[in-house]
């Protein structure tokens, strides 16, 4: 058992569902083992500029029942800094200095790749530190915290806005983040009856995603005895177009890890329906058979994008984050105690704690392409030719645990 007495806890990267509740958990299960545990505020930065601090916050009983384990965001804060970046050749002489000076031992660092990949540094440079999975684009080896709150927040909004789109017969395209990957825009949309999802996963061939749009939202309005219909896409922010053109804002910039910004995958999609309602002659015949046309005025369906940004990672917390949470902070303190710096939490089954080595739980886990097969057999257009589902039968008594 390593000798600790205190812990700090770290949140870094993005922010997003699931965080109070993995402070909450590793503050908890510290203090029953008699350990302290205290807040290293602002992420990595804070970590950077601890040795400068006053004081820090001990996440003593009455500091920790101040925390609202289902709101969203982070208690400790967020940045994006890369440390091995710093411009500082004593950096991390500078960081050790500063855990001397407040007695702190080792730390919990909750984050994505990023975040994980300054775990596998830290833990190399003899700085003791595990990892909790949170990312709300569910990209890592392992579930990660924020990513069940996020698909529930894009699936509300998504439901919502077909109240607005029906009442004005409108296309709506809904971008959402999610980085290079497609896991919350798939599940989100999944669960909110969309009709097309758009991943980076599957280039777009927005050709497919026209024909299928015309078949539905056309035989909607034209079967709706009000003449009501609309046609629901979520993009994700980092799709890609078959045709290989580029979908995004550069002017956006890098973020501080030197990642592109992605911005302009909803506008990109609009344009590229405008497009082709504005040269379809079938679309005139349309509008004016369910008495939508105004010449002049309306004459091709209108064709919207909505951008909800942060409004997807923020608010309330869904039950499972917060049940996984607090399950994965508690169990971090764990592996602490037994010296698995360096490793990242994966699951806790019953008695059984699951964990991996940070550096294979940040490599990059795609959406199966597998099982967007199967949806594309349900109807959802996913902008490419369906392909047909293959199952194999398996028959197994232990079930895979992992949630998505
Ligand atoms: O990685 C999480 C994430 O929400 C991405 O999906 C998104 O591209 C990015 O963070 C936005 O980052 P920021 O909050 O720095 O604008």
């Amino acid at each position: 058992m390593a000798d600790i007495k205190r812990i700090g806890v770290i949140t870094s990267g993005g922010d997003c569902g699931g965080l109070n509740a993995v402070i909450k958990g590793i503050a908890r299960e510290a203090y029953a083992l008699g350990i302290e545990s205290v807040v290293i505020p602002n992420g990595y930065a804070g970590l950077y500029n601890l040795v400068d601090l006053p004081e820090v916050v001990l996440l003593n009983a009455e500091r920790v029942s101040r925390i609202e384990a289902s709101l969203a965001g982070s208690e400790a804060g967020h940045s994006r800094v890369k440390i091995s970046k710093i411009d500082d050749p004593n950096k991390y002489e500078r960081i050790k200095e500063g855990l001397k000076k407040f007695g702190i031992d080792a730390l919990i660092i909750s984050g994505g790749d990023d975040t994980g990949s300054v775990v596998v540094d830290l833990s190399e440079k003899g700085i003791p530190c595990v990892h909790v999975p949170k990312t709300m684009d569910l990209d890592l080896q392992p579930y990660s915290v924020g990513g069940d709150s996020t698909i529930n927040r894009i699936s509300v909004f998504a439901r919502d806005l077909k109240t607005t789109g029906l009442s004005h017969n409108r296309i709506l395209v809904i971008e959402v983040f999610g980085r290079y990957v497609g896991h919350t825009a798939f599940r989100g949309g999944v669960g909110a009856e969309v009709d097309c999802i758009l991943i980076p996963e599957i280039p777009v061939d927005f050709d497919v995603v026209y024909e299928h749009m015309k078949l539905t939202y056309f035989g909607r309005i034209e079967r709706s005895d009000v003449k009501a219909g609309t046609y629901i896409i979520v993009a994700a922010e980092g799709m890609k177009a078959a045709s290989g053109e580029m979908l995004y804002d550069e002017s956006a910039g890098v973020d501080a890890f030197g990642h592109k910004k992605l911005a302009g995958a909803g506008r990109y999609v609009r344009q590229q329906l405008e497009k082709r309602l504005k040269a379809d002659p079938e679309v005139f015949e349309f509008m004016k058979r369910v008495g939508m046309y105004a010449p002049g005025i309306y004459v091709v369906p209108e064709v919207r994008e909505v951008t909800p940004g942060h409004l997807v990672r923020s608010g309330q917390s869904s039950a499972f984050d917060v049940v996984f949470g607090q399950r994965a902070g508690a169990v971090a303190v764990f592996l602490l105690l037994e010296g698995k710096t360096g490793h990242t939490v994966v699951n806790v089954v019953g008695d059984k704690v699951y964990y991996m080595p940070t550096a294979e739980a940040i490599k990059r886990r795609e959406v199966d392409l597998e099982e967007i097969a199967l949806f594309e057999s349900l109807g959802t257009c996913f902008g490419r030719r369906p392909q047909k589902y293959h199952y194999k039968l398996i028959e197994t008594l232990e079930p895979k645990r992992r949630h998505v």
